[in-house]
């Protein structure tokens, strides 16, 4: 068995990884840290874990990590989250950043949006960007993944296939909507029930980390710098994103031309269905899965194209995916541990 540490494991992306990992044939969970409820059982933090996971709680240390680990995921905010990751490579222990501080490779774009200074550009430069659909390979050689946002997750695998072919020339407006969970377990006011239940809201209109991020991965793929138009929105569910893409595409361009685009990309994929027919995805279809769903539809009377990706951002749009991630770094089966169907009720 492959034994892994989860740093900061009683957020939500900790947790997930724990329910995930306690199911996953090959890999043990080790090592949980929490700096809140260290000495506690996660098991007594989580009552619901009871059996699945009574490993004690443990302050973060690199070197107790590093004796028993062959790779860490870290799951803590961002600007905390590099300061472990780095102690972490420099103890040779491979690991999984799941915020979002090794996404961009362009340091000054990083510590405009993220409002820190970065504590290890060097490795920046090597990480591999997390996800498996589009870079397989760096990320199986990797020593470092920086696991990639939620909200980019469902826009990058939305638009790849398209820019791919050469069908994207102008503006890419991407109207998403996630779940509460996606703002993590931390209390604020806009996450708070009375405050997001029964509502449904825009934030983040000036700017959204994940626009820059969305943007140089799409540029470092595919030598396409597409400007896209990206707006979160707050729904008051648990999990799950809904990204609506709307993209003008060239006079010549059928919708079989679309279909084909998608069906080349990912035909092979194990966890990307793309649905025809004019067939759309809901987060229900999607929950509790490392899937990403997509539909499209082409609206003939203003000319665009109509794209709609589905995910769980826990799951495709977190510990799924790094989960996902691992596998590729252990060269193991991908799927191992994620053959899930989605809760849909
Ligand atoms: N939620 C999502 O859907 C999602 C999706 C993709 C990526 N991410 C990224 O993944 C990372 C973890 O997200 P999350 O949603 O799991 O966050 P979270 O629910 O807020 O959990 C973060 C955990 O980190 C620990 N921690 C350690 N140092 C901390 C500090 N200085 N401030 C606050 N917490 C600290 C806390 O546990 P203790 O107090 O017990 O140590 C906390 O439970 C973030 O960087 C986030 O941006 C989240």
């Amino acid at each position: 068995m492959f034994k892994v540490a989860v740093v900061g494991a009683t957020g939500y992306t900790g947790l997930e990884l724990i329910r995930l990992l306690s199911f996953h044939p090959l890999v043990e969970v080790e090592v949980v840290t929490s700096e809140s409820y260290s000495g506690k059982l996660l098991s007594q933090v989580f009552p619901g874990m009871r059996g699945i996971c009574d490993k004690e709680l443990v302050p973060f240390d690199p070197d107790r990590v590093a004796e028993g680990v062959d790779v860490a995921f870290v799951c803590l905010p961002h600007g905390s989250s590099m300061e472990a990751t780095k102690a972490l490579v420099e103890k040779g222990v491979k690991v999984i950043d799941l915020s979002g501080d090794f996404r961009m490779r362009d340091i000054p774009t990083y510590e405009k949006w993220y409002k820190v200074v970065h504590v290890a550009p060097d490795l920046v430069k090597e990480a591999a960007y997390g996800i498996p659909e589009l870079f397989r390979d760096e990320i199986s050689n990797a020593r470092l993944v920086a696991n990639p946002g939620c909200y980019a997750t469902s826009v990058i695998l939305a638009l790849y296939p398209l820019l791919e072919k050469g069908f994207v020339s102008g503006l890419v407006v991407a109207d998403c909507k996630s779940g509460v969970t996606g703002a993590g377990r931390k209390l604020s006011q806009r996450t708070h029930f009375p405050e997001c239940n029964e509502s449904f809201m825009a934030y983040s209109v000036q700017g959204h980390r994940h626009n820059p991020e969305m943007e140089e991965i799409l540029l470092r793929k595919t030598g396409i710098d597409v400007e896209i138009l990206f707006v979160p929105h707050l729904v008051p569910m648990n999990r799950g994103i809904l990204s609506t893409l709307y993209i003008e595409l060239p006079e010549s361009t059928s919708v079989a031309d679309v279909e084909e685009a998608y069906r080349e990309c990912y035909e092979e994929e194990p966890f990307i269905r793309v649905y025809s027919g004019g067939l759309l995805p809901s987060t229900k279809d999607v929950r509790g899965t490392n899937f990403c769903d997509i539909g499209f539809v082409y609206r003939e009377d203003v000319k665009r194209l109509v794209v709609v990706s589905a995910i769980d951002n826990l799951v495709k749009g977190a510990s799924g995916q790094a989960i996902q991630n691992l596998n590729l770094m252990l060269g193991v089966d991908e799927t191992a541990g994620l053959s899930l169907a989605p809760l849909w009720i």
